[in-house]
């Protein structure tokens, strides 16, 4: 499959994903009974994984997106920006943060900081994967959907130079061999 200038082949088909969100909003669903946590999905990647991860929370919720933005192309530029719209108010909150993927690690690194800054009752990160090169930073991810290599993939929310997010199945980028 073509995106944009690249070739990518398929990795996982849509129905492992929801197989792995249906599991990951019955634990929240279990760990957060009798609390009415604030979900904060990172825009853009994290919109479809949100969207389905939500409609399975039975729980009293807030949802509010936010947006930040360190990555180009095929590398992180690693220069955390500014988050924007944390309008609900973090501080004596119960937080889950919903992520599609912690590469390197650093964003979900700085994203932690800010937030604990602000003070919440109680933090944790929901996300549908992590790559391997993530386990330099020792960041506690309470939630995560796979474990996966350190492959380029695009789909389900995750894009490549802005191209793929729509696509329901996960692609990896071919390599050369
Ligand atoms: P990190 O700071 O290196 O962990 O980068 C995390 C962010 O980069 C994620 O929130 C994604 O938006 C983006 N990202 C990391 N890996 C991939 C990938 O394989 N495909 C598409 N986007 C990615
Ligand atoms: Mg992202």
């Amino acid at each position: 499959m073509k995106l944009h200038d690249l070739e990518f082949e398929l990795y996982l088909k849509s129905d492992k994903i929801q197989e792995k969100v249906i599991e990951l909003a019955k634990r929240i669903n279990k760990d957060y009974r009798n609390i009415s946590p604030l979900f904060v999905p990172i825009l853009n990647g994290s919109f479809m994984f949100a969207g389905d991860l939500l409609k399975l929370i039975k729980l009293e919720c807030l949802v509010s997106f936010i947006k930040v933005s360190s990555y180009s192309e095929l590398e992180s530029s690693g220069n955390l920006k500014q988050l924007i719209g944390v309008n609900e108010k973090i501080f004596g909150r119960d937080v889950i943060i919903i992520e599609d993927i912690i590469d390197s690690g650093k964003t979900m690194t700085e994203l932690l900081e800010k937030f604990l800054e602000l003070g919440p009752n109680s933090l944790e990160v929901v996300s549908l994967f992590r790559k391997e090169k993530a386990k330099q930073y020792d960041m506690n991810i309470k939630y995560i959907g796979f474990e996966i290599p350190n492959d380029f993939i695009v789909g389900y929310g995750l894009d490549y130079n802005g191209y793929g997010r729509n696509l329901k199945d996960i692609y990896k980028l071919k390599s050369d061999e």
